[in-house]
Formats: structure tokens, sequence, C-alpha cells
């Protein structure tokens, strides 16, 4: 395993593959890698010559600066998952001055209105920091390939009108969300969360399976209904938002058409440790 903490020699190392035409897989993480994150590595091991990990707490993707204090940052722990996994990885775990320079911010980009919705709405400038990361990220590994979860759909969506608007040559490759043995979706917050919280917050994805389940037969305000009371009942978790739209648009949906397909999307607030999940319901 290399590691490298700064693009100019990252860049000088690729550069030799880039010209031999060796296929580069690129996993852009923040770290407190867990099995989720190891998927999408084993995907890019599978597909690509040349596998790289990003490992950067993007400071400009926070609009909470105590979620930022609070990230979780093992990178010592990290290493060795990946090391186990395989040591060909390169890693990429630059500073915020490697990325940045002087000038922490991110620049503003237009994805059509998918920024608007779910996680834009309750995070401002949270996908113009993703977008410049992942830009920037983009031009110094010069990727074939780059690997992102489900678990984040809209920001799949995001990178991918990212992609399409800047005419980037990298085709993003959409991995499924893996999930703790009680359902829970993997994700580096969880470890913010106690035992009992963590085994609690299994909640979350039965409420999307049952989501799914009524999705076949019930209208969406019985749905919409049934999410709002069960969270009511829970003593530890907030119900932040439910959302069921337009798996292409993201636009919340009144009606359901047969020929469109729909997915459902939660945000929950246990203490101050906000967690996401998906489902796709047709
Ligand atoms: P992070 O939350 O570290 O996630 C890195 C990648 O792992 C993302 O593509 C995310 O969707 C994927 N991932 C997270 N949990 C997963 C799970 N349970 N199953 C499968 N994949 C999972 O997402 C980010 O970082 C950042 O926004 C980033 C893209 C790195 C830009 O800073």
């Amino acid at each position: 395993m290399t590691v490298f903490n700064n693009q100019k020699e990252l860049k000088s190392h690729l550069k030799p593959f880039l010209e031999g035409n060796k296929t580069i897989g690129l996993v852009p993480t923040m770290g407190a890698l867990h099995n989720g994150h190891l998927s999408l590595l084993k995907k890019s091991l599978l597909q690509n010559k040349i596998t790289v990990i990003s490992i950067f707490v993007n400071p400009t993707q926070f609009n909470n600066l105590e979620d930022l204090k609070k990230y979780p940052r093992t990178l010592e722990d990290d290493l060795k998952k990946i090391e186990e996994l395989n040591s060909d990885i390169i890693v990429y775990a630059p500073t915020i001055q490697d990325i940045y320079g002087e000038n922490v911010a991110s620049t503003s980009f237009d994805y059509d209105g998918l920024e608007h919705q779910m996680e834009g709405k309750q995070r401002p400038g949270h996908f113009d920091g993703v977008g410049t990361i992942v830009k920037t990220l983009f031009e110094i590994v010069k990727p074939q390939r780059a690997y992102f979860g489900e678990k984040d759909y809209q920001q799949v969506l995001i990178v991918k009108k990212m992609v399409e608007k800047h005419n980037l040559q990298v085709k993003i490759v959409v991995c499924p969300i893996l999930r703790e043995k009680n359902g829970l979706a993997m994700s580096s917050r969880n470890e913010r969360l106690t035992p009992q919280e963590r085994a609690e917050a299994s909640f979350i994805y039965q409420t999307l399976l049952k989501a799914k389940e009524m999705f076949q037969t019930e209208d969406l305000d019985n749905i919409y209904a049934f999410v709002k009371q069960s969270f009511k009942k829970q003593k530890i978790m907030q119900l932040e938002y439910f959302t069921i739209a337009d798996a292409k648009t993201l636009l919340e949906i009144t009606k359901k058409h047969k020929t469109k397909k729909y997915r459902a999307f939660i945000a929950v607030n246990i203490g101050n440790v906000r967690l996401i999940d998906t489902i796709s319901l047709n």
C-alpha cells in the first residue's frame, strides 16, 4: 500500500499508469472505513488495474460545524483495513491545504434542481461542497471509473449530473447498500451511537421495509401517516424527513404512475447523530 498526502506526488506516481492506458478506479471516502466502503474498493479492484481510495473529511460539505468536528477520524485503522484487503491499493489522504490551498470554499454547481430536494434542502451548501471535492479528486486522479454507494442515492444523481454537465470522462459505478445484521445501513456516523442506540436504529430500515410493503397497495397519505406515527412513539429517534420521490427527478410525488420508478428517503436524528437511508419501492 502506498499512501500519499499531497497531490503532486500522487499525480507523478499515477502518470506512467495513465500513459500506459492502465485503468484507474477511484473510491472517494471520508474515512472511518466500514464494510460498505470496502465493498466499493472490492468492486474497483475487480474492474481496474489500479485502485485509488481517497480519505478526506471535506469541510466544505458540512453545514453543521459540530458534525464536522465530531466526524470520526481513524486513519491508522483505515490503513490497516485497506492493507488487509489488498496491498496494491493506493491511498490519497490529503491535508485541507493540499486540496483547497488558502481558500477553503466550495464553488457553486447547478444540478438542474436535484440539489433542492431532501439532503440539499436540509443541508444548505452540502452538494456544492460534494461537487467541489469530487470534481477536484477526478482532476487529480483522472480515473476511468469512480465508485459511489446507493446509500447516498441523491449524491449519486448529483455526481452523475456534474459529470454530464462538465463532460468529464469518468464512469460512475453505483454499488448496493451494505447493512449491519439488524438492517441498519452501515455508516461512519454509526460509530457515534451507543450500543443500545445502534440496536434501536434498526427501526429505520424496518420502517422503510414496511413503507415498501404498503406502497404496493396503499395510498401515499396512509404511508406518510404510518411513518410519522411510528416515529412519534420512538423515544430516542427524531424523524427529520420521510419522502417518497421519483427515482430520477427526486421530486416528491403525489400520485403513483405504473411506468415510473420510485424510492423512499429518510433522515433521522439520534441525539446529534444524523442518519439517512433509502429504499426502492417498485
Ligand atoms: P462517505 O460517507 O465516507 O462515503 C464514501 C462512499 O461510500 C459513498 O459513495 C457512500 O455512498 C458509500 N457508502 C457509505 N455507506 C455505505 C453502505 N452502507 N453501503 C455501501 N456504500 C456505502 O459520501 C461521502 O463519503 C462523501 O460525500 C464523498 C463522496 C467522499 C465526498 O466527500
